[in-house]
């Protein structure tokens, strides 16, 4: 299984759709997908149509071998663990046990070989979600809103990144996707450009375009692939989907060449 961590501390930059949006896309290609609300709001649970009852997010993270009993089917064939208000007591308690970060790791640990990908969807902060969720993933994936102020906070996620490559993860590889991309202002072209430059290899080819429809969704608890199929954001994260698995395929394939876990070095094939 590969794990996903889809974080930006910024607000509003497209986290949750991407969780939800990626991982319909990769389960439309046959894979078998866990989606994981890390954030108190509840915006993945909500959107995915399912109510959380029984054991959710909190639970987990108090006592990591109940993700066994916390996992529930939700839209888009995929697969859920929910989280309510109460996660951020439970943020405040993990203050209290030892190493607090590595409690998802162990959780993820336990459903490795039930799903092929685990995506994460974590909160606007830089709180015990995000370090949690970057210390059990492979990849820390940062949607990044076309606007200029969006780039200032992406050196923000590069020292979190580079500090948890130091602690607690040192395999993590960094990944960027452009959100709410408008083609037809400069303005986006250029911060897409800025982006590209400043962090070369670390940006997928794909771009998500800025469309209501992505918007709509989930407030009838569908996927952007079963609201409308043949639409601009349901063709781009399916692109997306296929640029991880073909860029998965290759870290896995360099992997077995080097027998080494040179995961922080790895980037991104030329297109
Ligand atoms: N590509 C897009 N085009 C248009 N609207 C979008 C797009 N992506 C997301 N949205 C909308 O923008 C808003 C914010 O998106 P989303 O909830 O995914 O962001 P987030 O980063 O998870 O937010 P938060 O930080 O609050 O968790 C939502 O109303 C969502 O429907
Ligand atoms: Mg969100």
């Amino acid at each position: 299984m590969l794990t996903y961590a889809i974080v930006n501390q910024k607000g509003g930059v497209g986290k949750t759709t991407s969780t939800i949006n990626l991982g319909a896309a990769l389960a439309e290609m046959g894979k078998r997908v866990l989606l994981l609300d890390m954030d108190p709001q509840g915006s993945l649970t909500a959107a995915v149509g399912r109510a959380a009852t029984g054991l959710t997010m909190g639970d987990v993270l108090l006592a990591p071998e109940s993700i066994l009993h916390a996992i529930y089917p939700c839209t888009g064939n995929m697969h859920v663990v929910t989280a309510t208000a109460r996660l951020a007591n439970v943020f405040l308690q993990l203050d209290e046990i030892g190493e607090p970060a590595y409690q998802l790791q162990k959780a993820v640990h336990l459903i490795g070989t039930n799903f092929d990908y685990c995506l994460i969807d974590c909160p606007p902060s830089l709180s015990h979600a995000t370090t949690n969720a970057m210390t059990a993933a492979d990849v820390a994936l940062v949607p990044l809103q076309c606007e200029f102020l969006s780039l200032r906070g992406l050196a923000d996620v590069q020292e979190i990144t580079a500090s948890i490559q130091e602690t607690t993860n040192r395999n993590l590889r960094l990944r960027v996707v452009a959100t709410m991309y408008d083609k037809r202002t400069l303005h986006a072209q250029d911060v897409l450009r800025e982006a590209r430059r400043a962090l070369p290899g670390l940006v997928y080819e794909t771009v998500i375009p800025r469309t209501v429809r992505l918007a709509e969704a989930p407030a009838v608890g569908q996927t952007i692939l079963q609201y409308a199929p043949d639409s601009n954001g349901a063709y781009a994260y399916r692109a997306l989907a296929q640029e991880v698995l073909q860029e998965d395929q290759a870290y896995a394939a360099s992997r077995r060449h080097t027998g080494s876990h040179a995961g922080a070095a790895f980037a991104r094939p030329a297109a």
